[in-house]
């Protein structure tokens, strides 16, 4: 499993349009406790929310004050870096802020706001001049999936996008099949694992072989605490991208200690 690898799995959780800042304060406190009292393996798993930009300010207080172990970080950035452009935030402002990722390229903001690859490699390169590790989402729909088979398109975005990498500098991928995300239907462990396997030979090609042995390629789109073991169980797959399940405590804290049921499966 991706674990021998030495690259430290990630368990990622992607808020969306959800909970207001009080609401964040209140679930990050309870998934604190949660992973404590169930001995959470802190130096084995990295956990990071994605709350919206309301809640970073509050949500960066909490953490800092308590040292908990969970990371955070912005769900979109600007490609760039102040000025006017109305309604954005810069990734100066998620640096000033402590967050040490940034989601760039979610299928909702290519499909409702029209994000082209181009744009999403101006947003790595945005992220990467502020030092912010930037997490490419990548993923085909559907009509993709019949119309040129599985990873033909997730590669394809990812080549462009890491046109936009700073040399050296950390990237974070996840693969998330539009069709997968929100559905209840998860690609299975296989499907996943051979796409994330041809993302990291698209990372090997652009980045070069150290790169692609090191960066860590996340698995997306429903996934749960019932089929999380699964995937971890897979060579290429690092760790989740979470959406409906992370803003369910005991949900995401279950697939948070998914090596405590890995060989369930
Ligand atoms: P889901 O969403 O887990 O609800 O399918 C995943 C995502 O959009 O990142």
């Amino acid at each position: 499993m991706a674990a021998l690898t030495g690259r430290r799995p990630l368990i990622a959780g992607n808020w969306k349009m959800n909970l207001d800042h009080l609401q964040s304060i209140a679930f990050v406190q309870k998934l604190a406790w949660t992973l404590r009292d169930a001995a959470f393996d802190r130096a084995g798993v990295e956990v990071a929310v994605f709350p919206p930009f309301t809640d970073l300010r509050s949500v960066q207080t909490l953490v800092s004050s308590d040292d908990l172990p969970i990371a955070f970080g912005g769900q979109d950035l600007s490609a760039h870096d102040s000025g006017a452009y109305t309604g954005e935030v810069s990734g100066a402002f998620l640096a000033a802020l402590g967050c040490r990722y940034v989601l760039i390229g979610h299928s909702e903001r290519r499909q409702y706001h029209g994000e082209t690859d181009a744009l999403i490699a101006e947003k790595v390169a945005a992220a990467h001049r502020h030092g912010v590790v930037p997490i490419i989402c990548v993923g085909e729909t559907a009509e993709d999936l019949e119309q040129h088979g599985p990873s033909h398109v997730p590669a394809a975005q990812l080549r462009v996008a890491l046109e936009g990498a700073a040399a050296g500098s950390e990237v974070v991928v996840a693969y998330e099949p539009v069709w997968a995300i929100g559905s209840g239907t998860a690609a299975t462990s296989a499907q996943a694992q051979q796409v994330c396997a041809a993302l990291r030979e698209v990372i090997a090609e652009v980045l070069g072989a150290d790169a692609a042995a090191t960066t860590r390629i996340l698995y997306g789109g429903s996934v749960k605490a019932a089929n999380i073991a699964g995937f971890m169980a897979e060579a290429d797959v690092d760790g989740a991208l979470v959406g409906g399940a992370s803003l369910q405590l005991d949900e995401f804290a279950s697939i948070a200690r998914f090596p405590s049921h890995v060989g369930t499966v």
